[in-house]
Protein backbone atom coordinates (compact mmCIF):
# COMPACT_ATOMS: atom_id res chain seq x y z
CA UNK A 1 0.00 0.00 0.00
CA UNK A 2 1.30 3.25 -1.05
CA UNK A 3 1.55 5.75 2.24
CA UNK A 4 3.91 8.74 1.38
CA UNK A 5 3.08 10.00 -2.02
CA UNK A 6 5.06 12.94 -3.23
CA UNK A 7 5.76 14.10 0.52
CA UNK A 8 9.07 15.77 2.05
CA UNK A 9 11.44 12.62 2.61
CA UNK A 10 11.51 12.99 6.60
CA UNK A 11 7.50 13.32 6.13
CA UNK A 12 6.80 10.54 4.10
CA UNK A 13 9.35 8.30 6.54
CA UNK A 14 7.70 9.31 9.67
CA UNK A 15 3.96 8.53 8.45
CA UNK A 16 5.79 4.74 7.41
CA UNK A 17 7.58 4.67 10.57
CA UNK A 18 3.99 5.12 12.59
CA UNK A 19 2.97 1.90 10.26
CA UNK A 20 5.81 -0.02 10.99
CA UNK A 21 5.70 -2.66 14.22
CA UNK A 22 8.59 -3.72 16.43
CA UNK A 23 12.19 -2.11 16.92
CA UNK A 24 14.11 -0.68 13.75
CA UNK A 25 16.93 1.95 12.90
CA UNK A 26 16.27 3.28 9.52
CA UNK A 27 17.94 5.20 7.11
CA UNK A 28 16.58 6.68 4.35
CA UNK A 29 17.24 8.73 0.87
CA UNK A 30 15.60 10.27 -1.83
CA UNK A 31 16.89 11.15 -5.58
CA UNK A 32 14.28 13.90 -5.43
CA UNK A 33 16.02 14.92 -2.36
CA UNK A 34 19.70 15.26 -2.92
CA UNK A 35 22.04 15.95 -0.12
CA UNK A 36 18.92 14.81 2.71
CA UNK A 37 19.63 12.05 4.91
CA UNK A 38 16.50 11.09 6.97
CA UNK A 39 16.76 8.71 10.21
CA UNK A 40 14.26 7.37 12.61
CA UNK A 41 14.78 5.21 15.97
CA UNK A 42 11.29 2.89 16.60
CA UNK A 43 11.74 0.74 19.45
CA UNK A 44 14.93 -0.46 21.37
CA UNK A 45 16.58 -2.37 19.14
CA UNK A 46 19.41 -0.14 17.02
CA UNK A 47 20.51 2.82 17.53
CA UNK A 48 21.03 5.61 15.88
CA UNK A 49 23.98 8.02 16.81
CA UNK A 50 24.50 11.83 14.85
CA UNK A 51 27.51 12.53 14.72
CA UNK A 52 28.28 17.02 14.12
CA UNK A 53 31.52 17.77 11.73
CA UNK A 54 32.56 20.99 10.06
CA UNK A 55 30.29 21.25 6.79
CA UNK A 56 29.28 17.44 7.21
CA UNK A 57 27.25 15.23 9.64
CA UNK A 58 27.52 11.52 10.24
CA UNK A 59 24.97 9.14 10.96
CA UNK A 60 25.97 5.48 12.63
CA UNK A 61 24.56 2.94 14.66
CA UNK A 62 27.94 3.42 17.54
CA UNK A 63 28.98 5.64 18.85
CA UNK A 64 32.58 4.11 18.19
CA UNK A 65 32.38 4.85 14.59
CA UNK A 66 32.32 8.56 15.02
CA UNK A 67 35.33 9.15 17.42
CA UNK A 68 37.15 9.14 14.56
CA UNK A 69 35.34 12.08 12.50
CA UNK A 70 34.01 14.24 16.07
CA UNK A 71 33.32 14.39 19.56
CA UNK A 72 29.90 16.38 18.74
CA UNK A 73 27.13 13.81 19.20
CA UNK A 74 23.56 13.36 19.23
CA UNK A 75 21.64 10.06 20.54
CA UNK A 76 17.94 9.29 19.15
CA UNK A 77 15.60 7.65 21.36
CA UNK A 78 12.78 5.65 20.49
CA UNK A 79 10.07 7.11 18.44
CA UNK A 80 12.45 9.90 17.17
CA UNK A 81 13.46 11.21 13.63
CA UNK A 82 15.63 12.93 12.57
CA UNK A 83 16.06 15.30 8.96
CA UNK A 84 20.18 15.58 8.05
CA UNK A 85 21.93 17.80 5.41
CA UNK A 86 25.67 18.61 5.37
CA UNK A 87 25.32 21.45 7.39
CA UNK A 88 21.78 21.01 9.69
CA UNK A 89 20.17 18.25 11.65
CA UNK A 90 16.55 18.71 12.44
CA UNK A 91 14.59 16.49 15.28
CA UNK A 92 10.94 15.36 14.53
CA UNK A 93 9.03 13.22 16.79
CA UNK A 94 6.61 10.13 15.15
CA UNK A 95 3.70 12.69 16.30
CA UNK A 96 5.15 15.17 13.40
CA UNK A 97 6.29 18.08 16.72
CA UNK A 98 9.70 18.96 15.89
CA UNK A 99 12.05 19.14 19.01
CA UNK A 100 15.61 20.28 19.55
CA UNK A 101 18.36 17.24 19.46
CA UNK A 102 20.64 16.92 22.62
CA UNK A 103 23.61 17.23 21.09
CA UNK A 104 26.67 17.04 23.25
CA UNK A 105 30.60 16.71 23.50
CA UNK A 106 31.01 13.22 24.33
CA UNK A 107 34.11 12.09 26.76
CA UNK A 108 35.00 9.14 24.88
CA UNK A 109 38.29 8.89 24.57
CA UNK A 110 39.43 9.34 20.53
CA UNK A 111 42.72 7.26 21.78
CA UNK A 112 40.71 3.96 21.74
CA UNK A 113 40.82 4.30 18.23
CA UNK A 114 43.85 2.53 17.71
CA UNK A 115 45.80 -0.49 19.29
CA UNK A 116 49.03 1.16 19.49
CA UNK A 117 51.59 -1.16 20.72
CA UNK A 118 49.14 -4.56 20.92
CA UNK A 119 48.36 -7.25 18.59
CA UNK A 120 44.79 -7.21 19.40
CA UNK A 121 42.00 -4.60 21.30
CA UNK A 122 41.33 -7.29 23.79
CA UNK A 123 44.94 -7.77 24.57
CA UNK A 124 45.45 -3.65 24.66
CA UNK A 125 42.19 -3.51 26.69
CA UNK A 126 43.14 -6.34 29.68
CA UNK A 127 46.34 -4.57 29.96
CA UNK A 128 45.02 -0.78 30.57
CA UNK A 129 42.40 -2.35 32.91
CA UNK A 130 44.60 -0.67 36.23
CA UNK A 131 44.56 2.89 34.06
CA UNK A 132 40.46 2.29 33.31
CA UNK A 133 39.96 1.64 37.07
CA UNK A 134 41.90 4.69 38.32
CA UNK A 135 40.02 6.47 35.87
CA UNK A 136 36.58 5.00 37.16
CA UNK A 137 37.52 5.25 41.22
CA UNK A 138 38.56 8.79 40.37
CA UNK A 139 35.73 10.00 38.82
CA UNK A 140 33.52 8.61 41.95
CA UNK A 141 35.42 8.52 44.90
CA UNK A 142 37.15 11.15 46.83
CA UNK A 143 40.21 10.05 49.46
CA UNK A 144 40.90 13.42 51.11
CA UNK A 145 38.60 13.07 52.91
CA UNK A 146 36.82 10.04 52.32
CA UNK A 147 33.69 10.82 49.58
CA UNK A 148 31.39 9.65 47.65
CA UNK A 149 30.44 11.41 44.26
CA UNK A 150 27.51 10.50 42.27
CA UNK A 151 26.50 13.20 40.09
CA UNK A 152 24.67 11.71 37.84
CA UNK A 153 22.21 10.15 39.79
CA UNK A 154 19.88 13.11 39.79
CA UNK A 155 16.96 12.78 41.41
CA UNK A 156 17.23 8.69 41.81
CA UNK A 157 19.67 10.21 45.04
CA UNK A 158 17.24 11.20 47.41
CA UNK A 159 14.57 7.95 46.75
CA UNK A 160 17.90 5.59 47.70
CA UNK A 161 16.74 6.02 51.95
CA UNK A 162 13.62 4.59 51.05
CA UNK A 163 15.05 2.05 49.09
CA UNK A 164 13.65 -1.90 50.55
CA UNK A 165 15.43 -4.86 47.77
CA UNK A 166 17.29 -4.00 45.00
CA UNK A 167 17.17 -6.05 41.77
CA UNK A 168 19.89 -6.32 39.31
CA UNK A 169 20.17 -7.38 35.87
CA UNK A 170 22.40 -7.72 32.82
CA UNK A 171 23.41 -9.67 30.19
CA UNK A 172 26.58 -12.02 29.67
CA UNK A 173 29.71 -10.34 31.39
CA UNK A 174 27.20 -7.50 32.72
CA UNK A 175 24.99 -10.23 34.53
CA UNK A 176 28.43 -11.44 36.09
CA UNK A 177 29.68 -7.92 37.16
CA UNK A 178 25.56 -7.81 38.76
CA UNK A 179 25.60 -10.66 40.59
CA UNK A 180 28.56 -9.09 42.28
CA UNK A 181 26.57 -5.86 42.83
CA UNK A 182 24.02 -8.10 44.45
CA UNK A 183 25.90 -8.84 46.82
CA UNK A 184 27.76 -5.44 47.41
CA UNK A 185 23.68 -4.47 48.00
CA UNK A 186 23.44 -6.73 50.70
CA UNK A 187 26.73 -6.93 52.26
CA UNK A 188 27.19 -3.03 52.39
CA UNK A 189 23.57 -1.83 52.05
CA UNK A 190 21.92 -4.48 54.27
CA UNK A 191 19.28 -4.80 51.70
CA UNK A 192 17.53 -7.75 50.08
CA UNK A 193 19.50 -7.86 46.66
CA UNK A 194 19.33 -10.21 43.94
CA UNK A 195 21.04 -10.20 40.48
CA UNK A 196 18.87 -11.96 37.23
CA UNK A 197 18.88 -12.32 33.48
CA UNK A 198 17.82 -9.10 32.20
CA UNK A 199 16.04 -11.20 29.12
CA UNK A 200 14.09 -13.47 31.53
CA UNK A 201 13.18 -10.66 34.21
CA UNK A 202 11.56 -8.93 31.08
CA UNK A 203 9.34 -11.72 30.05
CA UNK A 204 8.05 -12.67 33.57
CA UNK A 205 5.99 -10.05 35.64
CA UNK A 206 8.30 -9.31 38.29
CA UNK A 207 6.91 -7.94 41.50
CA UNK A 208 8.11 -4.42 41.96
CA UNK A 209 7.06 -1.29 43.51
CA UNK A 210 8.87 2.27 44.19
CA UNK A 211 10.88 0.79 47.22
CA UNK A 212 12.40 -1.52 45.11
CA UNK A 213 16.13 -0.29 43.39
CA UNK A 214 16.47 -2.00 39.33
CA UNK A 215 20.61 -1.52 38.50
CA UNK A 216 20.65 -2.40 34.88
CA UNK A 217 24.25 -3.12 33.90
CA UNK A 218 25.21 -2.61 30.25
CA UNK A 219 28.76 -0.97 29.01
CA UNK A 220 26.97 0.19 25.85
CA UNK A 221 24.06 0.99 26.81
CA UNK A 222 21.98 -0.50 24.18
CA UNK A 223 21.47 -4.04 24.82
CA UNK A 224 17.41 -4.76 23.88
CA UNK A 225 17.07 -6.77 26.01
CA UNK A 226 18.42 -5.22 29.14
CA UNK A 227 16.67 -1.67 28.03
CA UNK A 228 13.49 -3.49 27.62
CA UNK A 229 13.61 -4.97 31.20
CA UNK A 230 14.14 -1.53 32.17
CA UNK A 231 11.29 -0.31 30.78
CA UNK A 232 9.41 -3.20 32.32
CA UNK A 233 10.97 -2.28 35.74
CA UNK A 234 9.92 1.74 35.11
CA UNK A 235 6.30 0.49 34.01
CA UNK A 236 6.09 -1.43 37.33
CA UNK A 237 6.88 2.07 39.32
CA UNK A 238 10.48 0.54 40.73
CA UNK A 239 13.56 3.05 41.41
CA UNK A 240 15.94 2.45 38.45
CA UNK A 241 19.50 3.18 37.67
CA UNK A 242 21.89 1.95 35.61
CA UNK A 243 25.77 1.80 35.15
CA UNK A 244 27.00 2.90 32.19
CA UNK A 245 30.36 3.01 29.99
CA UNK A 246 28.38 5.20 27.13
CA UNK A 247 27.53 8.81 27.77
CA UNK A 248 24.31 9.23 26.50
CA UNK A 249 23.32 5.39 25.45
CA UNK A 250 19.90 4.70 25.67
CA UNK A 251 19.50 3.22 28.69
CA UNK A 252 21.04 6.19 30.99
CA UNK A 253 17.96 8.01 29.06
CA UNK A 254 15.68 5.46 30.38
CA UNK A 255 16.50 5.22 34.00
CA UNK A 256 16.32 7.82 36.78
CA UNK A 257 20.04 8.13 37.38
CA UNK A 258 23.40 6.72 35.95
CA UNK A 259 26.80 5.69 37.64
CA UNK A 260 29.10 6.19 34.49
CA UNK A 261 32.01 4.22 34.58
CA UNK A 262 35.04 5.63 33.01
CA UNK A 263 36.84 2.58 31.30
CA UNK A 264 37.33 4.45 27.53
CA UNK A 265 35.66 2.91 24.82
CA UNK A 266 35.56 -0.92 24.56
CA UNK A 267 36.50 -2.36 21.15
CA UNK A 268 36.73 -6.51 22.00
CA UNK A 269 33.83 -8.23 21.27
CA UNK A 270 35.17 -9.92 24.46
CA UNK A 271 34.36 -7.55 27.39
CA UNK A 272 37.27 -6.86 29.68
CA UNK A 273 37.85 -3.59 31.13
CA UNK A 274 34.13 -2.90 31.66
CA UNK A 275 33.48 -5.66 33.30
CA UNK A 276 36.13 -5.02 35.82
CA UNK A 277 34.73 -0.78 35.77
CA UNK A 278 31.62 -2.13 36.14
CA UNK A 279 31.75 -4.00 39.60
CA UNK A 280 33.81 -1.16 41.13
CA UNK A 281 30.80 1.46 39.77
CA UNK A 282 28.14 -0.88 41.57
CA UNK A 283 30.53 -0.95 44.61
CA UNK A 284 30.72 2.57 44.89
CA UNK A 285 26.51 2.76 44.42
CA UNK A 286 26.23 0.10 47.26
CA UNK A 287 28.23 2.14 49.46
CA UNK A 288 26.03 5.09 48.67
CA UNK A 289 23.14 2.80 49.15
CA UNK A 290 24.48 2.34 52.36
CA UNK A 291 25.28 5.63 53.38
CA UNK A 292 21.46 6.69 52.47
CA UNK A 293 19.85 3.85 54.01
CA UNK A 294 22.24 4.69 57.27
CA UNK A 295 23.65 1.13 57.21
CA UNK A 296 27.02 2.48 57.09
CA UNK A 297 29.02 4.33 59.47
CA UNK A 298 31.23 7.08 58.75
CA UNK A 299 34.45 5.41 59.76
CA UNK A 300 33.49 1.70 57.86
CA UNK A 301 32.49 4.08 54.63
CA UNK A 302 35.80 5.78 54.69
CA UNK A 303 37.32 2.23 55.11
CA UNK A 304 35.48 0.84 52.29
CA UNK A 305 36.17 3.93 50.21
CA UNK A 306 40.09 3.49 51.26
CA UNK A 307 40.26 0.26 50.09
CA UNK A 308 39.80 1.28 46.25
CA UNK A 309 42.97 3.29 46.36
CA UNK A 310 45.17 0.09 46.20
CA UNK A 311 43.30 -1.86 43.57
CA UNK A 312 44.34 -0.32 40.43
CA UNK A 313 48.25 -1.37 41.79
CA UNK A 314 46.72 -4.76 42.53
CA UNK A 315 45.10 -5.35 39.38
CA UNK A 316 48.42 -4.13 37.59
CA UNK A 317 50.40 -7.02 39.55
CA UNK A 318 47.40 -9.27 38.55
CA UNK A 319 48.64 -9.00 34.73
CA UNK A 320 52.55 -9.75 35.73
CA UNK A 321 50.99 -13.31 35.49
CA UNK A 322 50.31 -13.30 31.95
CA UNK A 323 53.67 -15.37 30.77
CA UNK A 324 52.82 -18.16 33.47
CA UNK A 325 48.94 -17.95 31.98
CA UNK A 326 50.60 -18.30 28.47
CA UNK A 327 52.84 -21.33 29.63
CA UNK A 328 49.70 -22.88 31.21
CA UNK A 329 48.05 -22.39 27.85
CA UNK A 330 50.62 -23.90 25.92
CA UNK A 331 50.02 -26.98 28.12
CA UNK A 332 46.40 -27.55 28.77
CA UNK A 333 45.04 -24.96 25.69
CA UNK A 334 44.50 -28.23 23.56
CA UNK A 335 41.33 -29.75 25.99
CA UNK A 336 38.29 -29.82 24.65
CA UNK A 337 36.39 -28.47 27.90
CA UNK A 338 37.02 -26.77 31.12
CA UNK A 339 35.22 -26.73 34.48
CA UNK A 340 35.69 -23.49 36.56
CA UNK A 341 34.94 -23.33 40.11
CA UNK A 342 34.18 -20.70 42.65
CA UNK A 343 32.16 -19.89 45.94
CA UNK A 344 31.03 -16.96 47.26
CA UNK A 345 32.18 -14.07 45.38
CA UNK A 346 34.25 -16.21 43.31
CA UNK A 347 31.37 -17.55 41.84
CA UNK A 348 30.46 -15.07 39.52
CA UNK A 349 34.24 -14.66 38.70
CA UNK A 350 34.54 -18.91 37.56
CA UNK A 351 31.18 -17.71 35.71
CA UNK A 352 32.87 -15.25 34.01
CA UNK A 353 36.34 -17.02 33.53
CA UNK A 354 34.18 -19.75 31.51
CA UNK A 355 32.63 -16.86 29.27
CA UNK A 356 35.61 -16.07 28.16
CA UNK A 357 37.22 -18.84 27.60
CA UNK A 358 34.26 -20.33 25.63
CA UNK A 359 33.64 -16.91 23.74
CA UNK A 360 37.17 -16.34 21.95
CA UNK A 361 38.80 -19.93 22.04
CA UNK A 362 35.16 -22.00 21.40
CA UNK A 363 36.20 -24.70 23.83
CA UNK A 364 33.38 -25.61 26.05
CA UNK A 365 33.36 -24.47 29.78
CA UNK A 366 31.25 -24.41 32.88
CA UNK A 367 31.50 -21.99 35.29
CA UNK A 368 29.77 -23.39 38.90
CA UNK A 369 29.36 -22.56 42.14
CA UNK A 370 31.94 -25.07 44.34
CA UNK A 371 29.62 -26.18 46.54
CA UNK A 372 27.05 -27.50 43.71
CA UNK A 373 29.87 -29.85 41.74
CA UNK A 374 28.95 -32.90 43.62
CA UNK A 375 25.68 -32.81 42.96
CA UNK A 376 26.43 -33.23 39.49
CA UNK A 377 29.43 -31.72 37.89
CA UNK A 378 31.67 -33.78 39.57
CA UNK A 379 31.08 -36.80 36.92
CA UNK A 380 32.82 -34.86 34.08
CA UNK A 381 36.19 -35.09 35.71
CA UNK A 382 39.04 -36.88 34.57
CA UNK A 383 42.41 -36.94 33.67
CA UNK A 384 41.49 -34.41 30.48
CA UNK A 385 38.70 -32.22 32.04
CA UNK A 386 40.73 -29.47 33.53
CA UNK A 387 39.30 -27.25 36.21
CA UNK A 388 40.15 -23.81 36.96
CA UNK A 389 39.63 -23.15 40.73
CA UNK A 390 39.21 -19.49 42.36
CA UNK A 391 40.91 -20.01 45.82
CA UNK A 392 41.54 -16.57 46.87
CA UNK A 393 41.83 -15.19 50.57
CA UNK A 394 38.12 -15.14 51.25
CA UNK A 395 36.65 -17.20 48.33
CA UNK A 396 35.87 -19.64 51.44
CA UNK A 397 39.05 -20.98 50.93
CA UNK A 398 38.98 -23.86 52.86
CA UNK A 399 36.06 -25.02 51.55
CA UNK A 400 37.49 -24.56 48.40
CA UNK A 401 40.33 -26.39 49.08
CA UNK A 402 38.43 -29.26 50.25
CA UNK A 403 36.72 -28.94 46.64
CA UNK A 404 39.75 -29.02 44.87
CA UNK A 405 41.24 -32.19 46.70
CA UNK A 406 37.92 -33.80 45.19
CA UNK A 407 38.68 -32.77 41.48
CA UNK A 408 42.46 -33.93 41.96
CA UNK A 409 41.10 -37.45 43.98
CA UNK A 410 39.54 -37.83 40.36
CA UNK A 411 42.67 -37.21 38.71
CA UNK A 412 41.14 -33.95 37.58
CA UNK A 413 43.87 -31.60 36.74
CA UNK A 414 43.79 -27.99 38.61
CA UNK A 415 44.58 -24.85 37.84
CA UNK A 416 44.17 -22.76 40.88
CA UNK A 417 44.08 -18.87 41.59
CA UNK A 418 45.09 -17.95 44.67
CA UNK A 419 46.14 -14.83 47.08
CA UNK A 420 50.22 -14.13 46.93
CA UNK A 421 51.64 -14.86 50.25
CA UNK A 422 48.22 -16.60 51.61
CA UNK A 423 48.92 -20.17 52.01
CA UNK A 424 50.44 -20.32 48.01
CA UNK A 425 52.11 -23.78 48.97
CA UNK A 426 48.74 -25.55 50.04
CA UNK A 427 48.49 -27.13 46.74
CA UNK A 428 51.58 -28.77 45.77
CA UNK A 429 50.18 -31.03 42.64
CA UNK A 430 48.67 -27.98 40.77
CA UNK A 431 49.24 -24.98 38.55
CA UNK A 432 49.12 -21.96 41.36
CA UNK A 433 48.48 -18.25 40.05
CA UNK A 434 49.32 -15.74 42.86
CA UNK A 435 47.31 -12.07 42.77
CA UNK A 436 48.32 -9.23 44.80
CA UNK A 437 46.09 -8.98 47.94
CA UNK A 438 43.44 -6.89 48.26
CA UNK A 439 40.39 -5.86 50.47
CA UNK A 440 37.80 -8.95 50.45
CA UNK A 441 34.91 -7.76 48.37
CA UNK A 442 37.09 -6.51 45.69
CA UNK A 443 38.94 -9.99 45.41
CA UNK A 444 36.71 -10.74 42.83
CA UNK A 445 38.53 -7.70 40.50
CA UNK A 446 42.22 -9.13 40.71
CA UNK A 447 40.94 -12.87 40.52
CA UNK A 448 39.32 -11.95 37.07
CA UNK A 449 42.81 -10.94 35.42
CA UNK A 450 44.68 -14.39 35.24
CA UNK A 451 41.50 -16.00 33.83
CA UNK A 452 41.15 -13.32 31.25
CA UNK A 453 44.79 -13.53 30.13
CA UNK A 454 44.19 -17.50 30.18
CA UNK A 455 41.31 -17.54 27.88
CA UNK A 456 43.47 -14.96 25.70
CA UNK A 457 46.41 -17.04 25.41
CA UNK A 458 44.24 -20.14 24.84
CA UNK A 459 42.52 -18.55 21.94
CA UNK A 460 45.67 -17.08 20.26
CA UNK A 461 47.39 -20.48 20.17
CA UNK A 462 44.25 -21.63 18.81
CA UNK A 463 44.70 -18.98 16.34
CA UNK A 464 41.07 -17.54 16.66
CA UNK A 465 40.33 -14.24 15.85
CA UNK A 466 39.74 -12.88 19.33
CA UNK A 467 38.34 -9.15 18.49
CA UNK A 468 35.80 -11.03 15.95
CA UNK A 469 34.82 -14.39 17.51
CA UNK A 470 32.54 -16.17 15.30
CA UNK A 471 28.71 -15.38 15.81
CA UNK A 472 28.99 -12.63 17.97
CA UNK A 473 28.44 -8.98 17.81
CA UNK A 474 29.80 -6.36 20.65
CA UNK A 475 26.15 -4.82 21.01
CA UNK A 476 23.39 -7.36 20.89
CA UNK A 477 20.23 -5.38 19.44
CA UNK A 478 18.31 -8.53 18.87
CA UNK A 479 16.21 -10.98 20.90
O1 LIG B 1 26.84 -3.79 26.36
P1 LIG B 1 26.41 -4.75 27.40
O2 LIG B 1 27.19 -4.64 28.67
O3 LIG B 1 24.93 -4.66 27.69
O4 LIG B 1 26.69 -6.18 26.80
C1 LIG B 1 26.26 -7.32 27.47
C2 LIG B 1 26.78 -8.58 26.82
O5 LIG B 1 26.34 -8.69 25.50
C3 LIG B 1 28.31 -8.64 26.85
O6 LIG B 1 28.82 -8.51 28.15
C4 LIG B 1 28.80 -9.98 26.26
O7 LIG B 1 28.43 -11.04 27.08
C5 LIG B 1 30.30 -9.94 26.03
N1 LIG B 1 30.62 -10.52 24.75
C6 LIG B 1 31.06 -10.69 27.08
O8 LIG B 1 32.42 -10.69 26.87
Amino acid sequence: EQVASGLPLVEALRRTAGRLEGSHAILAMSAAEPGVIAGARLGNAGGIVLGYGEGEMFLASDLAALLPHTRTVAFLADGQLVRVTPGSADGVGLDGEAFDLDARETTAGAEVAAKGEYPTYMLKEIMEQPEALADTIRSLVSFEPPSLHLNHLGAAHDRLGAVERVIVFGMGTSLHAGMLGARYFEALARVPAAAENASEFKYREPVLDRHTLVVSVSQSGESVDVIEAMAVAKAAGALTITISNTEGAQTTRVADGTVYTRAGQERGVASTKCFLTAVVALYVLALELGRSRGTLSEASLAGYIGALARLPAAVGGALGTAAQCREIAVRFGARRDFLFLGRGLAFPVAMEGALKLKEISYIHAEGYAAGEMKHGPIALIDEAFPTVAIATKHALRSKMISNIQQVQARNGPVIAVVTAGAGEDDLPDADVIAVPEVAELLEPLVATVPLQLLAYAIAELRGCDVDHPRNLAKTVTVE
